[in-house]
């Protein structure tokens, strides 16, 4: 394969990067909670009931914004079921996962784990079954200083100073016809508007979150986004956008080659955002909060038949899924401007980066370049032109063998790069115009035997980063090798 060049100037900025795309999603879905985050029983648990070892592996991902409680499951989910004293809170009968639910766990637990976690929490609303109204009582038993119903609730529950929630998401996917509740988008846009203003009128600094098209294979498309920013208008600081993808027809090419439709998908949505705004006349600019983003194909088992803690999703995950979240990582750094939220869907058992399995865990290829970006976010991202070879994915369109993205940090630069060539080994050159490249401060690489190669319980190291020093640093330019199927993550000293 030729050599690639990738050019970048300091001068050629996107835009900060906002820790909050590091953001992570827990749902009440099969083992994610229950024999997930929360075990009482587990050999692991601490002293409330969290799993030490889920936990000290999650905090090597340095998640930021933590969604939560759904997903669907917060379209027939009423907070109040999860307050209170256990003894007493109800099992319910959960529509979305057709799952047994004993709220166990609920807002308290979830913000004492945040806390401990140093996760922001971001909490989902329920305007599927649920009420503008309940969404607002939500929103004064978390944030409110007791002198009031809510409140005094929270403080009788054990939390007298109040939870300081700043993002809140209106619905879930409500464009969705699966979506408890789901209604055409004028509906949502009233109910979102009528929660919104209760909302805001209850604490004035919390951020919300509307929902938008949360696929692009609708036939709402970009039609339920315009219908309801235009409704809810200034009340909206963001617009939801979820992406699952994966390599149904098995063309590994073509599946690494899905940068393309997610930088559209995000273009698009950014479009729409900026066509209201003009329409509207108005001077604020509603930002993408990309709040569900993952591969998610192969494990389709989302009937819980009415258990609790069934095994939902628990989709496993190879090399070539690796190198397509890093592709996700590296669109929401170009895109720096617009994102400036994401969250990984999710954290552990479903669809995540960790599987329990009893007291073991596992740690899946997914969980690596998620650790290797976030430990490399601090920076605004920068323009990077690649010039090198090619090819065509069958589906999406020409792509560079090398995708890329870069944050300038203050002596510092970080790069990404993978290594979409099924075969070929690619010889990278980090170029930039204005300053001096000085030397390798850390990188990783991640690869592995073949785009299928996973990790199991058996053989858990099949896949997993490494230390990476194939990196020549000289004339204020570095010269980076890479083999075929591989991402790397390096730091550069300027
Ligand atoms: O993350 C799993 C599910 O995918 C979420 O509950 C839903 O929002 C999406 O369809």
């Amino acid at each position: 394969m030729k050599d690639t060049t990738i050019h970048l100037h300091s001068a050629f900025q996107i835009g900060q990067v906002d820790p909050r795309i590091f953001g992570g999603f827990l749902e009440h879905l099969g083992r994610a909670v229950y024999e997930g985050v929360y075990d009482p029983k587990s050999a692991h648990a601490d002293e409330d009931g969290f799993r030490t070892d889920v936990l000290e592996a999650l905090a090597r991902l340095q998640m930021t914004a933590m969604r939560y409680p759904g997903g669907n499951f917060a379209s027939g989910y009423h907070w109040m079921d999860g307050v209170g004293p256990r003894e007493s809170r109800p099992t319910v009968r959960e529509l979305a996962w057709q799952s047994i639910e004993p709220n166990h766990f609920g807002t308290d637990e979830y913000i004492k784990l945040c806390r401990k976690m140093g996760w922001t929490p971001m909490l989902t609303v329920n305007l599927g079954t649920g009420t503008p109204e309940e969404a607002r009582n939500w929103v004064e038993y978390c944030n409110c200083p007791p002198g009031t119903r809510y409140a005094d609730m929270r403080a009788a529950n054990g939390s007298p100073e109040p939870y300081a929630v700043k993002l809140w998401c209106l619905g879930n996917e409500m464009d969705g016809p699966w979506q408890l509740g789901h209604v055409p988008a004028d509906q949502y846009a009233i109910r979102a508007q009528q929660a919104a203003k209760m909302m805001k009128d209850v604490d004035r600094s919390i951020e919300l979150v509307a929902c938008g098209s949360c696929t692009t294979g609708l036939p709402t498309y970009m039609e339920w986004d315009r219908v309801v920013l235009e409704y809810i208008g200034d009340l909206a600081d963001y617009v939801s956008l979820h992406r699952y993808v994966g390599n149904r027809e098995n063309d590994t090419p073509d599946y690494l080659a899905i940068t393309n439709s997610i930088d559209r998908q995000i273009e698009e949505m950014d479009a729409v955002c900026r066509f209201v705004q003009a329409r509207r006349r108005s001077n604020k600019r509603v930002y993408l909060c990309f709040d569900e983003w993952n591969v998610w194909y192969k494990n389709m088992q989302m009937d819980g038949e009415g258990k609790f803690a069934p095994h939902l999703i628990e989709e496993v995950y190879n090399l070539e899924d690796a190198l397509v979240v890093a592709g996700f990582l590296n669109s929401f750094i170009r895109h720096a401007d617009v994102v400036k939220i994401a969250n990984l869907a999710q954290i552990v058992n479903v669809i995540a980066p960790l599987l329990t399995r009893g007291d073991e865990l596992l740690i899946q290829s997914i969980f690596y370049p998620f650790e290797m970006y976030a430990k490399r976010r601090k920076g605004v991202a920068l323009r990077a032109v690649v010039d090198g070879p090619v090819y065509v994915g069958k589906t999406n369109g020409t792509v560079h063998y090398i995708d890329t993205s870069a944050i300038l940090g203050e002596g510092y630069l970080h790069i990404f790069l993978t290594n979409r060539s099924l075969d070929e080994a690619a010889t990278v050159h980090i170029a930039p115009a204005d300053c001096a490249i000085i030397g390798l401060e850390s990188a990783e690489l991640l690869t592995g035997p073949d785009p299928k190669a996973a990790n199991s319980f058996e053989q858990p190291n099949v896949v997993q980063a490494q230390p990476f020093a194939e990196a020549q640093c000289k004339n204020g330019r570095a010269t980076v090798q890479l083999p075929p199927l591989s991402v790397a993550a390096l730091t550069f000293k300027l």
